[in-house]
């Protein structure tokens, strides 16, 4: 088979449309998450366009957002979809397909549902997803339903539903609303620190969407987040390549496809490099990454959480960083190629599935030093990939 390669002329989803189509016969997506304010500027709103096929609203889909501000604390939901309209409208009239994010999420709910007896509450969201769902009725090809239900041990998370409703019914009922209110899109759970096959909370998450299934609950697929901090350590390291490969497997055996939801790597606090080490531990891990996932015929694409580093939640939540695939400037970062060595290396059938090793990390004197002892402070990349449960 004659190799493959990418040109600068190349995008990701000129590159992306080269892959077989997954197991369900989906074609594979790439896409980035988007703020309706920030595509006013051309050269964001033209690198969206030319990179990704999907975007997905970052904030302005969820449920407090969409509502009109002076009513929002009144215990009534009247909407204003302008903000999210105006991002959906802008994907289509480009050809690009939009992901829905989120119906159901108790961090960005409005407040006042807090007050509402058992019966007004579920009625409230049951409302919630007819009217929104049918606002974008055939505009949206899939939609995050419930997002973030679990516990960082897997249980399900202590939240204003679940402090009056049984958590895992009412998560059923949630899809199940949403199949009512709109037939067509793909439904997704979608959750963090679940990509790693032998992670606790990924244990418990596949039980619940295994018993969700059993039940015929309208779910398609699950989305894994993958916020990566490559200085991560411990519970915090990104998961290894070939344990997230197999928790995509995992899933396709209780008939989901998964898909990355939320994808950055910080890098930020990773000690002893400079910035071409740094960005090149990055596109490590972009690349091995995806390739183990791409590598899946169950693996329905990515969604970037942002695409520059001049726009990252990650300045506001964590820190100044640089986790995104185009620098302030819009240009292409290793972290880019990275994605695009991705998909080449599945279209070159090259087997990836290893240990974090970054390929020759740029470090610096005092880290690269042969005489300097050893570290205890880098990430643990090396991990016990095979020693799965
Ligand atoms: O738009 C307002 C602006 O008018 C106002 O001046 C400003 C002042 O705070 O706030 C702006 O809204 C912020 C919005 O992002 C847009 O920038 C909100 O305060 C802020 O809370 C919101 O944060 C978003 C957060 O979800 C809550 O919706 C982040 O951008 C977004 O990246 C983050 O995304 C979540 C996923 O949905 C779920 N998984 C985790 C991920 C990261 O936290």
């Amino acid at each position: 088979m004659a190799h493959k390669s990418h040109s600068e002329q190349t995008t990701l989803k000129s590159l992306v449309k080269l892959l077989p189509a997954t197991s369900q016969g989906e074609p594979r997506h790439i896409g980035t998450a988007v703020m309706p304010d920030l595509l006013l500027d051309p050269v964001y709103a033209n690198t969206v366009e030319t990179e990704f096929d999907t975007v997905c609203v970052e904030h302005h889909l969820k449920w407090e957002p969409l509502l009109a501000s002076k009513l929002a604390r009144t215990g009534e939901c009247v909407y204003d979809f302008t903000d999210a309209d105006f991002i959906v409208d802008w994907a289509l009239s480009k050809g690009l397909s939009v992901k829905g994010h989120t119906l159901v999420w108790h961090v960005t709910s409005p407040k006042f549902l807090e007050e509402k007896s058992a019966n007004d509450l579920m009625e409230a969201v049951r409302r919630h997803i007819h009217t929104t769902c049918g606002h974008f009725y055939s505009r949206i090809k899939s939609w995050d339903v419930v997002n973030e239900a679990l516990a960082p041990d897997g249980s399900f998370a202590e939240t204003m539903f679940t402090k009056k409703l049984p958590a895992l019914e009412f998560i059923e009922d949630c899809f199940r609303w949403a199949k009512t209110a709109d037939p067509l899109p793909r439904l997704i759970y979608n959750d963090n620190k679940v990509e790693a096959v032998n992670a606790q909370k990924a244990i418990e998450m596949y039980q619940m969407l295994k018993i969700l299934k059993s039940r015929n609950t309208p779910l398609d697929a699950a989305g894994l987040q993958a916020h990566f901090d490559a200085s991560g350590t411990g519970l915090k390291r990104p998961a290894a390549p070939g344990l997230i490969f197999r928790q995509i497997e995992k899933l396709a055996d209780i008939g989901l496809s998964t898909n990355i939801s939320e994808l950055d790597v910080r890098v930020a606090k990773l000690a002893g490099f400079d910035l071409d080490g740094k960005n090149r531990v990055q596109k490590d891990i972009y690349e091995r990454t995806l390739t183990s996932c791409f590598r899946s015929t169950h693996f329905d694409g990515v969604t970037f959480w942002g695409f520059t580093d001049k726009h990252t939640w990650c300045n506001t939540f964590y820190w100044p960083d640089t986790p995104l695939l185009f620098d302030i400037n819009f240009k292409r970062k290793p972290a880019y190629y990275g994605v695009c060595n991705s998909i080449m290396n599945v279209l070159n059938e090259m087997d990836w599935e290893g240990d974090w090793v970054p390929s020759s990390p740029v470090m610096t004197h005092s880290a690269a030093s042969e005489s300097a002892p050893p570290r205890t402070d880098l990430p643990d990349w090396k991990l016990e990939d095979h020693n799965v449960a």
